[in-house]
């Protein structure tokens, strides 16, 4: 029987380039969709799917992160003095989400390299990898939930969560290829980081939720510098198909946004706001006079 999956490794040590100039001095994942930071939305889904254990690889950033998930006595005390309680009660469960422990990778190596620095605070032992600009709202059924139970069927080898793209778009991702299952999971071959247009073996994309195997680490280890001159993942899970375990690729269900991009994070906000009771109809009604101004303006 395959160990549960309790721990998480959350990778935010990345540059997010896309996202400069607001990522100079915030990490990426600390800014909001709506008033949540992605990270937290991140964790969230990680601790409904059973984790108990985060481990956050952070870079230069460290304390903004670090802090978020701290109780903030200063602030949680004024907020008491003047009576908000219903703030203070956010704060505090933000502050007792689940037992974190960070990590700093040093230098942005690449997501390998970042998910290889919390190789000790994880130890020998499953472990699901949550990319924090990746969000998933699967409604009752959280991503990383439906691959931990994949994961559970499938006698120790890697599960990575995959979703059909758009042709045209492969070269955006990790592409797999192999052969399907009677439960619908794909017996992983092939895999390769973003393929140059009109080369993908497929259009299955691998999303940011996998569960590895302790065999990953050997596997990170003896990984190269690969596409970007980063340490690649999906060089690393290679290595679980060839001398390893296996992998299976797990068609996921739900609605993903890519909140590390500028047009997939605008999509999350409205997304999640338009959920919010409160924002909903003043929300609707403010597109929709956008939209007809862009209309009129695009007529002109
Ligand atoms: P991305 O490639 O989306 O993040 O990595 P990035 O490099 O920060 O963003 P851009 O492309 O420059 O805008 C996916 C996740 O892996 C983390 C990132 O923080 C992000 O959450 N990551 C990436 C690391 O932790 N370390 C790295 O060396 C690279």
């Amino acid at each position: 029987m395959t160990k549960a999956v309790k721990k998480a490794v959350i990778p935010a040590a990345g540059l997010g380039t896309r996202f400069l100039p607001a990522s100079k001095a915030v990490p990426k994942e600390m800014l909001p969709i709506v008033d949540v930071p992605t990270i937290q939305l991140v964790i969230e889904e990680a601790v409904r799917g059973g984790i108990e254990q985060v481990v956050l690889v952070n870079g230069r950033h460290k304390s903004a992160i670090e802090e978020h998930f701290d109780h903030a006595y200063e602030l949680e005390h004024t907020l008491a003095e003047r009576g908000k309680t219903d703030e203070l009660v956010v704060l505090s469960k933000v502050a007792e989400l689940a037992q974190i422990l960070s990590v700093r990778q040093k230098q942005p190596l690449g997501l390998g390299h970042a998910v290889l620095c919390a190789k000790d605070a994880v130890g020998e032992e499953p472990v699901a990898v949550l990319l924090a600009d990746d969000l998933f709202d699967g409604g009752e059924n959280p991503g990383i939930a439906q691959l931990t139970k994949a994961y559970a069927d499938c006698g120790g080898a890697g599960v990575v969560a995959v979703m059909e793209v758009e042709e045209g778009q492969e070269h955006k991702y990790g592409i797999v290829a192999g052969e399907l299952d009677e439960r619908g999971f794909i017996r992983v071959t092939e895999m390769v980081e973003k393929p140059p247009p009109g080369t993908a073996p497929s259009r299955m994309a691998i999303i940011g939720r996998y569960v590895l195997p302790p065999e990953i680490w050997p596997a990170l280890e003896s990984t190269e510098r690969g596409h970007g001159g980063e340490i690649q993942l999906t060089d690393a899970m290679r290595a679980l198909v060839t001398d390893g375990p296996g992998l299976f690729a797990i068609p996921i269900e739900g609605q993903r946004y890519d909140a590390g991009d500028k047009l997939g994070f605008l999509h999350a906000n409205l997304a999640f706001a338009l959920k919010r009771n409160e924002l909903r109809k003043p929300l609707l009604a403010l597109m929709q006079a956008l939209i007809d101004a862009n209309l009129e303006e695009s007529q002109v």
